[in-house]
């Protein structure tokens, strides 16, 4: 079976951008796309394209604010309903516009914290009930972008993607799913044009990749103006890992492995999954 025939994709931030064009691109090889977002009119318009050119239902749109608990659960709760279960998770939705400097705006708080809420909170809540989810079969993409530019509440919101994404590696031993980031260096503004940029082809390869490559754990795609290259791996020095600390830290042993094989199955019994 390859990676995409009859999987069931849930993309949040789909109903256009390069969530949209991810979605097209699962859909054109064999995948069903469940989008979440809050743009209805664009959303529903991506869901009839795909659907009307398949000549069958392969896509689904529901209003979801992936701030919201309440959301995410309806939105993979649907995926289940109408495709029967969840292989891919892509959290892509996210904002940056007026939210992403943060430096020089006024101190508000409702303000400052809002890139956070989406950019950050956004892919954690959506992560843990994907994970909810797929810890019943299949595996995942988890999707990052960040910027190097002067954006500074945007980057901060990214880099912390990057971290959850990483000490998500142990989630293979336990449940069978992948996580990994997608981090590009595009950005729209004029004041940017001489940023070189990547395209949205790289864009979408780099997704594609964390699907079909199994060997990507816990790792971070760089999609660049030249290609999608994986990022090097920052590997602590030596002295960090004594033998004492590898055999007790709970993500090296069996014991670790086993406790959080029994804390998930008590988390999807209390999601009620
Ligand atoms: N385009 C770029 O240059 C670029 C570069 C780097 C990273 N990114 C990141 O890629 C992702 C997609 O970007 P894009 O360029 O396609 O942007 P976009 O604005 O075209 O698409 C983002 C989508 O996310 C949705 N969204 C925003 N907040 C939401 C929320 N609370 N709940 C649900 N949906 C929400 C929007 O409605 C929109 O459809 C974002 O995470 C963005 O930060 C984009």
């Amino acid at each position: 079976m390859d990676s995409y025939t009859s999987k069931v994709a849930v993309i949040t931030g789909a109903s256009r951008g390069i969530g949209y064009n991810v979605a097209k691109a699962l859909v054109e090889r064999g995948s069903y796309v469940v989008i979440g977002d809050l743009l209805e009119k664009e959303g529903e318009a991506a869901v009839k394209e795909f659907n009307d050119r398949a000549g069958r239902q392969v896509a689904i749109y529901l209003h979801t604010d992936v701030t919201k608990y309440k959301d995410s659960i309806a939105l993979f709760a649907l995926a289940e309903k109408t495709f029967g279960g969840v292989d891919i998770a892509i959290l892509n939705a996210g904002i940056a516009g007026r939210y992403s400097g943060g430096l020089f705006t006024p101190l508000d708080d409702r303000e400052d914290m809002h890139i956070h809420e989406v950019n950050v909170g956004g892919v954690v809540k959506g992560n843990k009930v994907a994970l909810l989810h797929m810890a019943k079969s299949g595996k995942g993409a988890n999707n990052v972008k960040i910027h190097d530019s002067n954006i500074a509440a945007y980057c901060a919101t990214k880099h912390a993607i990057v971290g959850w994404t990483k000490s998500l590696v142990g989630l293979q031993g336990v449940a069978n799913i992948r996580a990994n980031a997608d981090v590009d260096n595009q950005f729209q503004q004029q004041y940017f044009e001489t940023v070189p940029k990547t395209s949205m082809e790289y864009v979408v390869q780099s997704f594609l990749r964390c699907i079909e490559d199994t060997d990507l754990i816990g790792e971070v795609l760089l999609a660049l103006p030249d290609g999608v290259q994986v990022q090097d791996k920052y590997i602590l020095p030596e002295c960090c890992f004594t033998p004492e600390f590898m055999e007790q830290a709970p993500i090296f042993t069996e014991a670790g492995e086993q406790l959080a094989k029994e804390k998930l199955a008590k988390a999807i019994k209390a999601a009620n999954i």
